[in-house]
């Protein structure tokens, strides 16, 4: 990109929240001009700004590979001094106009930040800070302005213009351009700026709010997919009908569109009025899309609508409160998803997200609070922490205040700070000032790092009728937070009888203290403790229950989610001996198993969440150090003693779950989710022909779902059924990039024994796209969260993603930055594979030029 001015190669500064202070300068008023072209834009900007406080500094403005033509103040030449990412111009009085041109190249902007162009079309990413990559601005989220933005470009390529807020005029140009004017009446933050320009057709609908406006709604894709965003429009209306009926909130302009970009560096974007997504979570149907991916486009959907009041109409007033909105806001499509569909499958995948995410960012090398206290490049906060284990902090307070007292708490909140930028802080105290309970220890959690652990031992006194339950609390020490102070642990406990299964009681028990000791009466028999029910808390629970008591309540706890729990814990523990001795009864398993499949009152659905092993890495996140090859093996083992022992019973679960025609209802998906996991059981097994069963399945499905979970259980094996889905997959669905993704992925996740260099041949394949973050994310992004594969003996997987983080980080730093991690748990590996992952990071270190995104990912992972 052409650039007047080259920042030096300084060594990258930290950012901390303790420095905050308020802007010098606000901008109530933006007017914006782009004459619109892939190799080269201009910008006309036209600031408003006046003085805030009494200072006599000048006005900075941040701005980031510009090119600068031409400043001026009050409509004349200015000085001002252009260096360092910022442009700064003296103003003499309180108030002026500074207007700026500048020049950017969005057909060469592989970052994906700012304005980019993705398969013809140009769009925005601003947020965080990818506004200053597209005209001079305060390029931070307290300074809040009224857009007016006009665009030009040409008629044949881009006949659509789109920006935020209500269309107000448009036009015809010569030579063949046209142009288009829009003006957004709320004050935003420039992160929520957003333009699209291209060949789109809509998927146009409408909305009627309860207080009775019609607001158009429109879902811009690329002709071919307008098929596809039938799902996409459906929850749209789900989720704003939900959000007045939920949270009393209401849409507030006349117009409401989503684009969807096959380019795009996360999954969607809340810009004011005008949603940009990846466009996986747009496109769905059933010959390309699979349940999950359904799932997936309806919550994505309801985020991205509901951040327009949590986030748009209150913001942030610094990045350290990203955890304000995304927080707040995951736990509003987590609650939105549980009313549509199961609540306890939806509950079963969140924790399995966080304790797959979350966990090991907060007990490795990245931990940080859910409110950081500093960061060198915000785009690395974008984490499982800030967001899912946010989601959990407001879901404990939702549970603390219970659902109407929470529901005041947040009418307070959007009350009070409507049209402003407010922080985590601003949060708790409209909860605490609507409810009259007192949030003040709760507020630690959004400070200290680290997963609480809780460690529970229940005793009985059968003479006396009485038990008693001794709850003990440690948060463990995180980087740069050696000491930590007891959290409030909201925690859901019930009792049941042994013999009886009668339930002693159900209570929500709040853990203070560091240790606290509660007595039950009247217990004759002897209790068995079900325990964060519901996952009341993200924290991890240490029990001395018996495998007896663990099958017990996976097959008669009255709480979804605790059955769920129990068998999990009962698997885990079985594997984790498995791999620690050598061997391990597998009967308990294979026994509690067999009660859930073959309990007749059970939704498939949840039998087939249940019947699930835990991840090859979740057990690993149990050993003191990783071994995994034995995890595997171990895994393997048992997965066919559960295959073998219970043939028949699968069988008969994947002949009744079969043969129905393809029908999106909660039903229909549990059937395909339990055929597809009694199919891995029959093959893991190798059951008599259920190669074959599988490729039948393949072929005769009438839905991604079925297709898909064939070929993952197919690429597992070593048959030439494999080969023939794999084949038949490819020539089927070469055209569709998000679908050729799924291709990538099963053959990145395949348990074999070669998939290290398989995937190594894969990134050589003409359709590995480098440029394109879903193509990297599929390939790469699966293979690390593949263990057995990634953590290879010989190394060459590490080699391999420091080959790729380094080829990337040009091209796209927070692609290529979110790659990292993976090699930051070195700690948790023998001394063997530690060192070599040791080796990658330093490799990755010492490479000129490196981005500010892979700097601090990668020195903070070597710790
Ligand atoms: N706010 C977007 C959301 O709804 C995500 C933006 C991510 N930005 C980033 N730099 N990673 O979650
Ligand atoms: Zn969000």
């Amino acid at each position: 990109m052409p650039d007047a001015v080259t920042a030096p190669a300084a060594p990258p500064a930290a950012i901390h929240r303790a420095d905050y202070r308020p802007p010098e300068w606000l901008v109530p008023d933006v007017e914006l001009d782009f004459d619109l072209a892939a190799e080269r834009t201009r910008v006309g900007a036209r600031l408003t700004v006046q003085r805030n406080g009494d200072h006599d500094a000048p006005l900075r403005l941040d701005g980031e590979g510009l090119k600068l033509i031409e400043v001026k103040v009050d409509g004349k030449p200015a000085e001002h001094l252009h260096a360092q990412d910022a442009l700064t111009i003296p103003i003499v009085g309180d108030e002026a106009v500074v207007e700026t041109l500048v020049e950017i190249a969005p057909g060469a902007n592989t970052q994906l930040m700012g304005l980019y162009e993705s398969g013809g079309i140009l769009c925005t990413q601003c947020e965080a800070e990818g506004f200053r990559r597209i005209t001079f601005f305060p390029d931070r989220p307290d300074v809040l302005s009224r857009y007016r933005v006009r665009m030009h470009a040409d008629k044949i390529l881009y006949p659509i213009l789109l920006a935020n807020g209500d269309p107000v005029a448009h036009g015809d140009e010569e030579g063949g351009r046209h142009w288009a004017e829009w003006t957004d009446p709320f004050p935003k933050p420039c992160y929520l700026f957003a333009l699209v320009a291209g060949d789109l057709v809509a998927n146009q609908d409408s909305f009627i709010t309860r207080s009775g406006r019609t607001v158009a709604l429109g879902i811009w894709v690329r002709e071919g997919d307008i098929g596809k965003t039938g799902h996409a429009m459906e929850s749209l209306k789900a989720a704003m009908a939900w959000d007045e009926r939920v949270y009393g909130r209401e849409y507030d302009l006349a117009m409401f569109n989503i684009v969807a970009v096959a380019d795009f560096n996360f999954g969607a974007m809340e810009n004011k009025g005008l949603n940009i997504f990846n466009s996986r979570y747009v496109l769905a149907d059933p010959d390309t899309a699979t349940d999950a991916d359904y799932d997936a486009v309806a919550g994505v959907v309801a985020h991205e609508y509901f951040h327009n009041w949590s986030g748009n109409r209150v913001t942030c007033r610094d990045w350290f409160q990203l955890s304000l909105k995304e927080g707040f806001t995951v736990f509003r499509d987590q609650q939105f998803s549980a009313d549509l569909g199961s609540a306890a499958v939806k509950r079963i995948d969140d924790v399995r997200a966080l304790r797959a995410a979350q966990f090991p960012e907060d007990a490795g090398p990245l931990a940080h609070p859910v409110r950081p206290d500093s960061y060198i490049e915000i785009s690395n906060f974008y984490t499982a922490t800030v967001y899912n284990k946010g989601a959990e902090l407001i879901r404990m307070m939702h549970s603390l205040l219970g659902a109407e007292k929470f529901r005041a708490g947040t009418d307070l909140y959007f009350d009070r700070h409507d049209g402003t930028a407010a922080t985590c802080e601003d949060f708790a105290k409209a909860l605490e000032d609507a409810s009259g309970i007192d949030l003040a220890r709760f507020r630690r959690w959004y400070s200290q790092a680290g997963t609480p652990r809780v460690r529970a031992s229940l005793t009985h006194h059968a003479g006396e009728g009485r038990a008693r339950l001794v709850l003990e609390q440690t948060v463990p020490a995180t980087p740069g937070q050696p000491r930590k102070a007891p959290v409030p642990i909201p925690l859901k406990i019930a009792l049941f009888d042994e013999l009886t299964g009668q339930k002693y009681t159900d209570r929500l028990v709040l853990l203070e203290e560091k240790r606290q000791d509660l007595l039950f009466e009247g217990i004759g028999g002897r209790p068995i403790l079900s325990i964060n029910r519901d996952f009341s808390a993200p924290v991890i629970i240490e029990t001395d229950r018996k495998v007896d008591d663990l099958a017990f309540l996976s097959a008669r706890d009255d709480n979804p989610f605790a059955r769920y729990e129990a068998m999990q814990q009962l698997m885990l523990e079985t594997l984790v001996t498995a791999v620690s001795t050598g061997s391990a009864d597998h009967k308990p398993v294979i026994e509690a198993i067999r009660q859930t499949l073959t309990n007749p009152a059970m939704d498939p659905a949840f039998i087939a969440e249940s019947v699930l092993l835990p991840t090859e890495a979740f057990v690993g996140d149990h050993m003191l150090v990783v071994d995994p090859d034995a995890i595997h093996a171990a895994r393997e083992k048992l997965r066919s003693d559960i295959g073998d022992e219970l043939e028949s019973q699968w069988r008969a679960a994947y002949a009744s779950s079969s043969a129905n025609r393809f029908e999106y209802s909660p039903a229909a998906k549990g059937a395909r989710r339990l055929r597809t996991v009694a199919l891995g059981y029959l093959m893991a097994a190798d059951a008599e022909g259920a190669p074959a069963m599988a490729l039948m399945q393949f072929e005769n499905a009438d839905n991604m779902t079925d297709r898909q979970g064939a070929l993952g259980n197919l690429v597992n094996s070593d048959t030439t059924e494999r080969q023939t889905a794999l084949g038949a997959f490819y020539e089927r669905y070469q055209e569709n990039p998000l679908v050729l993704d799924k291709w990538f992925t099963v053959q990145a996740l395949s348990m074999r024994e070669d998939t290290v260099d398989k995937v190594a041949a894969l990134a050589r394949h003409p359709d590995f796209l480098l440029a394109n973050p879903n193509r990297v994310r599929s390939l790469v992004g699966a293979f690390t969260a593949n263990q057995r594969a990634f953590h290879h003996r010989s190394g060459r997987g590490y080699r391999f993603l420091g080959d790729m983080i380094l080829t990337i980080d040009p091209l796209n730093p927070q692609t290529a930055a979110r790659l990292i991690p993976a090699l930051g748990r070195w700690r948790r590996f023998d001394e063997t594979r530690g060192q070599m992952m040791k080796a990658e990071l330093e490799r990755i270190i010492a490479t000129p030029n490196l981005s500010r995104d892979a700097f601090e990912q990668a020195t903070k992972s070597l710790g």
